[in-house]
């Protein structure tokens, strides 16, 4: 049997996801899960790209035992050794340098030649290597390499010391036979390459990120790099929950490959990643889309009731999908909550539980019923909620008017660092005048980039759930979220959110 290694990006690659910034403890909540889910690597971040990125890396390094924790570093001596001081904390750490070696990186980013990269691949990973046995080599572009040059390069970092060999398609612009071949050939031409682990990163432009990751299992690799819900740059990469689940439920196609993920933590994990990133999962997106189990059609329902298997190829429980099914009334008590928390995996401290609890107390005491998706939500919420230190800015009052006769206005009363401020805003509906009021009170400059509004289980009563992203004067991107019965005051709470992220980010915490 070969294991293939799950290495999951979502904390580097997928936060690269145009306005999906996390907190430094989102990005632990979400490494902690991706432990519970079973990875095998977990790529923490960037370090040298920001304080923030250092900061969350170090901090998984420290907290986060199971998984290998690695960080990216470019092929470059400060990279490396700004890497090594925060993975250095983890029990198993893991150096990933990398360096473009396609002829447009080289001649238009780099601006090099093929032996100037060639040697900064050799050192790079000489120089990782004087910290850390596991050091792993990418060439960046590697799709569009020439395969002989490619080769060199793979060539030259096995004998420096590299004990992965990643093939990235970074663009995503590779078909499946022709990524195959190259693996192939891989083995064929760098003999060396057979006792080390050949990885792939396949980027989603054109859609084949999966099906290119699974051909290169067929063609040797033994390293799949993927994302929770296929989050990252542009298109996105390689979903995780799609790979494992095409070798989970394909047994016979992927005979004697298995890997190491409790598929049942697949869910709850795509939960949180969409809710703490603000990237909502596409209703039909395979695996972990809302309607990835729903039969609509009336011949496929009827097939469905009389036996699952005739349109159903995956067990929903297979990948901890709760469902929407009623779970707590008026009258249930604190052991439902306790049951539906421990059922769905997660791993809180007394204190969160019991505040948990009295969160879907007070919505069971409004709302009447509450679902599983309600108290995913919550959860969610809370373990996204920003640290004391982190939150800047209070939200203290919200006041309305509206109507079809009048002007949409609010009044907005929040505190700054324990300073009060009140101000008002007009807009075309209350949503608008909230958000007017609020920026006038921090700052004109910011703008509302996205807004999105989702009922958790449907009805007028449903809590309902804001996701936002906001761009400060800068033009950097933060994307928050809240949660209320009241759409106005999830609304402000996820605009609140924001600015406190964008206010961190400015002082250098991200
Ligand atoms: O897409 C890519 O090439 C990357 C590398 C850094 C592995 O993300
Ligand atoms: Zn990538």
């Amino acid at each position: 049997m070969q294991k293939i290694i799950i290495f999951d990006t979502t904390l580097r690659d997928g936060e690269q996801s145009p306005g999906a910034s996390l907190t430094i403890q989102e990005k632990l909540v979400i490494a902690k899960q991706l432990s519970k889910l079973g990875v095998d690597v977990i790529e923490a971040g960037f370090p040298i790209s920001s304080d923030g990125d250092f900061e969350a890396v170090k901090i998984i390094a420290q907290k986060v035992k199971g998984p290998i924790i690695c960080g990216l570093s470019r092929a470059i001596k400060e990279d490396i050794d700004r890497t090594w001081e925060a993975i250095k904390y983890s029990n198993r750490p893991r150096i990933h340098t990398f360096v473009a070696t396609s002829q447009i990186h080289r001649e238009k980013k780099l601006r090099k030649s093929k032996e100037e990269v060639l040697n900064m691949a050799i050192e790079a990973v000489k120089h990782a290597k004087s910290y850390c046995k596991d050091v792993e080599f990418s060439p960046e572009d590697a799709a569009r390499t020439d395969i002989d040059y490619m080769c060199d390069v793979v060539r030259g970092a096995i004998r420096a010391g590299a004990t992965t060999i990643n093939i990235p398609d970074t663009v995503g612009y590779a078909q499946p036979e022709e990524f195959a071949k190259r693996i192939k050939e891989v083995f064929e031409k760098v003999h060396e390459a057979r006792k080390i682990v050949i990885s792939v990163h396949c980027h989603d432009d054109l859609g084949l990120s999966v099906a290119n990751s699974l051909a290169a299992i067929k063609a040797g690799a033994t390293q799949i790099e993927c994302t929770v819900n296929g989050i990252g740059e542009r298109a996105g990469n390689c979903s995780l929950e799609e790979v494992v689940m095409n070798i989970k439920t394909r047994k016979e196609f992927f005979k004697g490959y298995f890997t190491g993920i409790n598929t049942k933590e697949i869910y709850p994990t795509s939960k949180m990643v969409s809710q703490l990133t603000g990237i909502n999962v596409q209703r039909n997106k395979a695996i972990v889309g809302r309607n990835a189990f729903a039969h609509e059609a009336g011949i496929h329902q009827h097939g469905v009731i009389s036996s699952k298997e005739t349109y159903e190829i995956m067990d929903p429980e297979e990948i901890g999908w709760a469902g929407e099914n009623l779970v707590i009334g008026k009258h249930s008590g604190k052991h439902a909550v306790e049951k539906v928390l421990k059922e769905l995996g997660y791993d809180l401290n007394t204190e969160q539980v019991s505040e948990i609890r009295k969160k879907v107390k007070e919505l069971a005491d409004k709302q009447k019923e509450v679902m599983k998706e309600d108290i995913i939500a919550i959860t969610n919420d809370m373990i996204g909620k920003l640290s004391e230190e982190e939150e800047i800015v209070k939200l203290e009052e919200v006041k309305v008017i509206a109507g079809n006769k009048v002007t949409p206005e609010a009044e907005v009363k929040i505190t700054i660092e324990g300073m009060e401020k009140t101000g008002k805003g007009r807009g075309l509906g209350p949503v608008d005048a909230v958000s007017h009021a609020i920026f006038s009170l921090i700052d004109p400059h910011i703008k509302l980039k996205e807004y999105n509004l989702k009922a958790i289980t449907g009805g007028t009563d449903a809590l309902a759930n804001v996701t936002i992203k906001i761009e400060d004067k800068q033009g950097n991107v933060f994307s928050a979220d809240g949660i209320n019965e009241d759409i106005v005051m999830a609304s402000a709470s996820a605009l609140v959110k924001g600015i406190n992220k964008s206010l961190a980010f400015k002082r250098g915490r991200k």
